[in-house]
């Protein structure tokens, strides 16, 4: 089975946190990505394949193959046919057939699908209208450098709660016990089907999943207070967004009703003065740079497990050497268990 990451759902409580650590070793030197990439007995590529505009998570898929001696290729309609010329289907046979892993961020699901279907490496996604897996890993990873682990704290997402960043994070708090409580307007709630398998993803856990249109009270004895960029590429509705979504924002006040210590977390791009702050953003309790620094160390972590823990590396590298390739799998692991 390949190992895609295109949901957080993708990813086991085992696998979050196991990546979450082997990304943390690396950002403090104790696992050397020179070290590591020695291991892999050819060079890796990575194909970027665009659709939305990135800041973040494009520089950050480019600088972390470059630190595990990899190649990325950045895929855009203007310096290739995307979206006009081929389908799907054949841009991902050929894609796949010339690189280790694909990378993508589009607006359409029938592409992810296409791709999943197609592919024969891993996709991963970097932000559809569904989820953003990849930046939530690096939210994880920067609560996890802060508080030391993920048991009992409590985060609370304020604004617009249908969508990507929000259902990750959601998701992503049943799976490692973490209470999550929504604070949005009538107007922007989670959709019906995400919200149910937010429900059954707590079902199963201790921690508490809340829905709630009070802001203030949303952050009480709240550690992690979350809100995203008020407006998502692609969506519209600007003017109802403003007179719906202001009492939303966190600022000095909302800040002062969490907990003492709570820290502030927001995805970037931030849209100031709208759906936070410039003191909150700027302040003592904001871990915003420290996040996006964050999602360097996490893509590698995604990378290296996504290229290395799955069948499809046995299936491709191993048959000129099986005994490399079992005994890298048992350093790597006996490394990072
Ligand atoms: N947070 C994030 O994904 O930023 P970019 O859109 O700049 O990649
Ligand atoms: N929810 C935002 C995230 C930006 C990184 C968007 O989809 O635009």
């Amino acid at each position: 089975m390949m190992k895609h990451f295109i949901s957080i759902l993708d990813f086991s409580p085992e696998e979050i946190k196991k990546t979450i650590n082997i990304a943390i070793a690396m950002k403090n030197n104790q696992i050397e990505t020179p070290n590591l990439t020695k291991l892999f007995w050819k060079k890796f590529t990575v194909a970027g394949v665009f659709e939305k505009s990135s800041l973040r998570t494009r520089i950050s898929f480019d600088v972390a193959t470059a630190h595990l001696w990899g190649n990325y290729i950045h895929l855009t309609p203007e310096n290739s046919w995307l979206w006009w010329k081929e389908s799907w289907e054949d841009v991902t046979k050929v894609v796949s057939s010339m690189t280790d892993l694909i990378v993508t961020r589009t607006y359409s699901d029938e592409v992810l699908e296409t791709m999943k279907k197609h592919s024969s490496v891993p996709v991963i996604s970097w932000l559809d209208a569904h989820e953003h897996p990849c930046q939530v890993l690096a939210d994880l990873m920067t609560i996890k450098e802060v508080f030391g682990s993920f048991e009992g704290l409590k985060m609370a997402y304020l604004g617009d709660a249908d969508n990507n960043v929000t259902y990750s994070l959601a998701y992503a708090c049943g799976l490692l016990w973490i209470d999550f409580t929504c604070a949005a307007p009538q107007e922007y709630q989670m959709k019906e089907e995400k919200l149910k398998k937010t429900k059954e993803i707590f079902m199963s856990t201790s921690a508490n999943f809340t829905l709630t249109n009070d802001p203030q009270w949303a952050v009480k004895w709240i550690d992690i207070v979350v809100t995203d960029t008020r407006t998502s590429v692609g969506k519209g509705d600007e003017e109802m967004r403003v007179a719906c979504l202001l009492p939303y924002q966190v600022n000095d006040e909302i800040m002062a009703s969490a907990n003492e210590k709570a820290m502030f977390l927001h995805c970037l791009p931030a849209y100031r003065e709208k759906e936070v702050t410039s003191s909150v953003i700027d302040g003592e309790q904001s871990y915003v740079f420290q996040e996006a620094e964050n999602r360097l160390h996490a893509q590698k972590a995604i990378m290296l497990h996504c290229l290395w823990c799955t069948d499809y590396l046995e299936v491709k590298h191993s048959i000129a050497h099986p005994g490399l390739w079992i005994s890298t799998q048992v350093v790597m692991w006996a490394w990072l268990s």
